[in-house]
């Protein structure tokens, strides 16, 4: 019941054939659902919050309902900072009692982004924190990340292992044709696995992350639809292409967009179909429910995470 590193799970992970859902955090009910499913399915998990989530929950409310988390499931998991822009930030989440911080220098040329990386590490590492950073740019909106598909670059493997040599970081996020956000393919969904296999190959032993993994569940947008929503037809990375990843060294799979559309869908019909109720506990209840069951699936068919912590 504590909040732990990813060292030990990536270390299980990193040459194995499952990978560790990462899934955002945006209010209460979704870290319970994140982690009830975790306990549920005996699965290693890791809990992430980007800035602006935390700015919307409040930095101390968010450290507390995770620590909360751990205390109320009597489970150990990672309690991860997503997309930290600066040293700063990363910083500040260090020092608030995050186990793992992202650095995202990917926006900066590649000796800037090292040289940001190195000195996250070293503070870090200085305070028992491990370090994820990202070389290649993913394309898609999150946040305050917001990367143009015509912006976008896939990870060079020869880089990406000088890149982990020189920064001393713990995981690298690779860019191999993920995108954040709902809309993530124009036409069929292509991931480009000789690259990753040809980057797993350099730096065997550094686990990799997955950025941009949301399945975009159809029956999700089908349902938001069905019940007032406008959500035109989004495309996401279908599950046999993340168990195909988790064979080369993806070890994290980064998930936010699916928590986010399955909360909306509960939520809608809910709202929909009980019009005489006022109630929140309903239909943010149904929410979390929905959530449960989602990453509950995810756990035991796509990551293969299941019955491994
Ligand atoms: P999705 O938008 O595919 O859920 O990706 C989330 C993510 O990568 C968080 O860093």
């Amino acid at each position: 019941m504590a909040l732990v590193t990813t060292k030990e799970m990536f270390a299980k992970a990193v040459n194995s054939d499952y990978a560790i859902g990462a899934f955002n955090i945006n209010n209460m009910e979704i870290v319970q659902a994140i982690v009830d499913a975790a306990v549920l399915e005996n699965s290693p998990v890791i809990l992430q919050v980007g800035t602006i989530s935390m700015n919307y929950l409040r930095p101390a409310y968010t450290v507390k309902l995770v620590e909360a988390a751990a205390e109320d499931s009597g489970i150990d998991f990672a309690f991860h900072l997503d997309h930290g822009e600066d040293f700063e930030v990363c910083k500040r989440c260090v020092d608030m009692g995050f186990t793992s911080v992202m650095i995202d220098g990917s926006k900066h040329p590649f000796e800037e982004n090292m040289a940001i990386t190195k000195q996250v590490v070293e503070y870090a590492h200085a305070h028992g924190v491990v370090v994820e950073a990202e070389l290649g740019k993913l394309a898609g909106v999150e946040d305050s990340v917001s990367v143009d598909a015509r912006a976008a670059t896939f990870t060079v493997p020869e880089e990406a292992a000088e890149f982990v040599e020189k920064t001393g970081v713990d995981s690298l996020a690779v860019a191999i044709g993920t995108s954040h956000g709902a809309y993530k393919f124009k036409g069929e969904p292509y991931l480009d696995f000789q690259r990753l296999s040809e980057i797993h190959k350099l730096i065997p032993d550094t686990p990799l992350v997955l950025h941009g993994a949301s399945s975009v569940l159809p029956e999700y947008i089908d349902q938001c639809n069905a019940y007032g929503g406008a959500i035109p037809s989004a495309t996401g990375v279908p599950e046999s292409m993340i168990k195909e990843a988790a064979k080369y060294g993806i070890c994290k799979v980064n998930v936010d967009t699916d928590i986010k559309l399955a909360m909306t869908a509960a939520v809608r019909k809910q709202i929909a179909e009980d019009t005489s109720s006022f109630d929140p506990r309903k239909y943010l209840g149904a929410g979390r429910d929905l959530i449960i069951e989602m990453i509950r699936h995810k756990m035991q068919a796509m990551l293969g995470s299941s019955g491994r912590r």
